[in-house]
């Protein structure tokens, strides 16, 4: 049996994520700063402000994935919350790199989280793997000094591969739930001009982009965690109130309006991504389950309530 640590496992990816690998047949054991609230599987504390880790967490790992960062969204970018959103990305990963230095016998696998806002704001733009960094704006410096500390656990022999995650569709949080709430008057609202595109993945099929990662230890490098179909704000939303009977399409939220409201932070809002998963499709055999938007909205908004095997025993963290 391989034993799979995963930091940052208590949130919306890693919910999903636990319970799929532990029906695989893998043993499951979550990096946490709270690993006294973990139901079910073994958790391990570390800390990243005071540079502490249990050693324990990583003996005999076959591999680690590092879903860890606070939350983007979720509160405004002052100074101190933009420092955590590096902190708990960048030096959470040099953490983890000093303690898999020390490991004689080192995992072969490590899987990081990224994200799309590497690209950064690039209007009608396609990008793959191989398109440059955005030039400028905090989400693009943040996945790109992200995916350097990656790249110092990749110079540790441990073979990386960078998942750079899209907007996550999932039932129970993340970016569908503000957007596909009844709004004022059961109208869906949406943002800016609506022309943004979106590059978003069902969560299911991101927990499978993981697992296909984690078995194929050659995949390295970038990989963007996303569905080949990327849809502008405003199809995205009709797509909703569509899928979801009785909401209708509201008024756009200003461009103006969102910076004044929320300031450096509407960039998550109104950046424009449109991301194609080139490797996915021209080097590997991995198929979407919801490769279009129509398809994944009516699995997440209309089918019944269906609860991943395991999801429930994590409490959410934020
Ligand atoms: N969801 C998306 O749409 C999306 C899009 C692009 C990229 N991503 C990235 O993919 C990863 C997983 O996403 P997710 O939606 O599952 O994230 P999430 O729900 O926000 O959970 C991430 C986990 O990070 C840990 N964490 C939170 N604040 C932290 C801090 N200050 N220091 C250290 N650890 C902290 C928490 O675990 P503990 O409380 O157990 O420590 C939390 O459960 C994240 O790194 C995220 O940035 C997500």
């Amino acid at each position: 049996m391989k034993t799979i640590l995963i930091a940052g496992g208590t949130g919306l990816v890693g919910s999903h994520l636990c319970p799929f690998l532990r029906k695989q047949g893998y043993e499951v054991r979550l990096l946490s700063r709270h690993p006294d609230k973990v139901r079910d599987y073994s958790a391990y504390r570390w800390d990243v402000g005071t540079r502490q880790i249990d050693r324990a967490a990583l003996e005999g790992v076959d591999a680690v994935i590092n879903l860890a960062g606070a939350g983007i969204a979720d509160r405004p970018w002052t100074s101190a919350r933009k420092r955590e959103l590096i902190t708990s990305r960048v030096d959470a990963t040099l953490l983890l790199r000093d303690a898999l230095a020390e490991l004689k016998v080192k995992p072969r696998r490590y899987i990081a989280a990224s994200a799309i806002g590497y690209y950064g704001n690039r209007a009608d733009e396609w990008v793959d793997e191989d398109s440059h960094r955005g030039t400028h704006g905090f989400l693009t410096e943040l996945a790109v000094a992200w995916e350097a500390a990656a790249q110092q656990i990749e110079a540790l022999g441990i073979a990386t591969a960078r998942l750079r995650i899209g907007i996550v569709l999932a039932r129970e949080g993340g970016a569908l739930k503000p957007l596909a709430l009844p709004g004022l008057f059961g109208m869906a609202p949406w943002f800016g001009n609506g022309r943004q595109w979106y590059s978003w993945i069902h969560v299911t099929d991101l927990v499978r982009m993981i697992h296909y990662l984690l078995t194929r230890p050659t995949l390295t490098g970038p990989w963007n965690g996303v569905s080949p179909s990327p849809v502008r704000l405003k199809d995205f939303v009709k797509t909703i109130a569509r899928t979801r009977r009785g909401l209708a399409l509201g008024m756009p939220v200003p461009a103006w309006l969102l910076r004044l409201g929320m300031g450096e932070m509407a960039d998550t809002v109104l950046y424009s991504t449109r991301v194609r998963p080139r490797r996915w499709l021209e080097e590997t055999d991995f198929r979407w389950l919801f490769p279009e938007l129509e398809g994944a909205l009516e699995d997440l908004l209309r089918a019944p309530r269906k609860v991943p095997a395991g999801f429930g025993l994590l409490r959410r963290s934020e």
